[in-house]
């Protein structure tokens, strides 16, 4: 694990949680679940990743870069780099790459994420390398062919001043109605500028004006049917 020298705009503190039923985190800044309470595993599968093609369009060995707003439990990071195990193409390199205003501690990202056996190995490694005090850019070296980087700060700020382009998006913020912020027409069209031609993005929220945001931002949309019940989601292409 390494700090970058780069200093990215400062952090809050760390993120002021309740727990419900145990291992369910739950934010008292902005009164909403980190995931859904039904699976918030099988829903990054069902949102993040078939919402951008994954993992078929892991069959190239060329490096893939993902980009995501809201770290939180890195639950969608460890769920993400499990996957990609299974599926990479020797020589390929993942670079996940999550946007996050108030890092947690070690100690509760190991609290969420035990609710899920299928990711031990994930969850352990992480929090084997997470820092005590995250801030600036964490960067995790998970194996050869998988780094994890998580910028500490907001992520309007961050991703105007990064140098990255991702080829698939999770946008992952709390509530639209909650934490609008995380869906402004102005952090939308950062996305979009910081998305490859021919790369992706896909989100659980379905609100009109997120739908409205992504549009005017330049993505072609695609309305699909919801995880475990929610009657849609939104993915799409940045066609040019
Ligand atoms: C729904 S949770 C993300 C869940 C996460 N992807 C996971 O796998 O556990 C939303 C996250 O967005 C973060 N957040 C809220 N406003 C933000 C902002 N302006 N910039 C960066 N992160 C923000 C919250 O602190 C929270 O961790």
């Amino acid at each position: 694990m390494t700090h970058s020298n780069t200093t990215p705009e400062t952090n809050k503190t760390s993120e002021p949680l309740t727990w419900h039923d145990g291992d369910m985190p739950y934010s008292t800044a902005f009164g909403d679940h980190f995931y859904c309470q039904t699976d918030g595993r099988l829903e990054c599968g069902h949102v993040f990743h078939a919402g951008n093609g994954l993992p078929d369009r892991w069959q190239s060995a060329e490096p893939f870069t993902i980009g995501e707003l809201g770290f939180g439990t890195g639950l969608n990071a460890c769920e993400t780099w499990r996957r990609w195990k299974e599926h990479h193409q020797p020589g390929g390199h993942l670079h996940f790459i999550s946007f996050e205003l108030y890092p947690m501690q070690a100690n509760e990202i190991d609290r969420a994420l035990s609710r899920w056996p299928e990711i031990d190995a994930e969850r352990k490694a992480l929090v084997a390398q997470w820092p005590q005090a995250p801030s600036g850019i964490v960067t995790v070296a998970l194996d050869a062919q998988t780094t994890l980087s998580v910028v500490c700060g907001d992520a309007f700020t961050n991703l105007s001043a990064s140098p990255h382009s991702f080829d698939a998006w999770f946008l992952d913020g709390f509530a639209p109605s909650k934490n609008s912020d995380m869906w402004s027409a102005e952090l939308m069209q950062v996305v979009f500028d910081h998305t490859v031609p021919g790369g992706s993005f896909a989100t659980y929220a379905a609100a009109g004006f997120v739908r409205r945001n992504l549009i005017a931002a330049g993505y072609a949309l695609e309305r699909r049917p919801g995880f475990a019940g929610k009657r849609e989601m939104l993915c799409g292409i940045r066609s040019a």
